[in-house]
């Protein structure tokens, strides 16, 4: 078995951290050593960038929003992600190059295409072999965030709800133009559900049988 890349994505509030901690319970009860690891952030250096992304006070010019999540990634790429995959464990991470396509390339309206291949020269390439799109309606999203932590957003959360609707819809359109590496599911069924979808997806992957 070699390691594979599985990433979570979606919008605010759609359940990625519930489904993280399920799946990676899941897959150590079958024997599968799991990397949970997440960007922005996952190194040292990572967590830094991620402070000046999320809670820079002020503006950041979008180019340069889009090098700093660049940066990160190659950094976090280069020293967890390909090291684990060698060593043949499961990276199980929140968000990657889709989050920058959708939220900097189509949202902030720098191009699609133009951030993908960015962020393709900062992973070296790096595809997942699966990418779990969890789906919800952004008002609804927003009031899980919201009732879970309170009203306090961070920079890209405190964006317009146009804005989030805009990223949604990119989110979509990506799994779309690539329905083999996608799996779209619907955030709102109860987690439990979504959670037997995404097994139902990653057993064969990770070689587990009758899931
Ligand atoms: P995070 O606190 O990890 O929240 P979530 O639970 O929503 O994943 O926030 C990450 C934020 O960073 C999120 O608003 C999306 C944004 N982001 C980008 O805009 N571009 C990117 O390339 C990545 C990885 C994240």
């Amino acid at each position: 078995m070699t390691g594979r890349f599985i990433t979570l994505e979606g919008g605010d509030g759609a359940g990625k951290t519930t489904q993280a901690e399920m799946l990676t319970a899941w897959l150590g009860e079958h024997g599968r050593t799991v990397v949970r690891t997440r960007e922005p952030g996952g190194t040292a250096l990572g967590e830094r960038i991620r402070e000046i992304v999320l809670h820079e006070r002020g503006h950041v010019s979008p180019r340069a929003e889009a090098l700093l999540y660049a940066a990160d990634r190659a950094h976090h790429v280069q020293t967890v992600v390909r090291p684990a995959m060698a060593r043949d464990e499961v990276v199980l991470q929140d968000r990657y190059t889709d989050s920058s396509v959708a939220y900097q390339g189509v949202a902030r309206g720098l191009g699609a295409e133009r951030i993908r291949s960015v962020s393709d020269w900062a992973s070296e390439g790096l595809r997942p072999d699966l990418t779990v799109l969890l789906d919800l309606d952004v008002t609804v999203g927003r009031a899980r965030v919201a009732a879970a932590r309170g009203d306090t957003f961070d920079r890209l959360e405190s964006e317009a709800e146009a804005f989030h609707e805009t990223v949604r819809r990119a989110f979509l359109d990506m799994a779309e133009v690539e329905p083999d590496r996608f799996l779209v599911v619907d955030a709102a069924a109860p987690a439990d559900h979504v959670q037997d979808v995404i097994r139902a997806a990653v057993a064969p992957l990770v070689g587990i049988d009758g899931a």
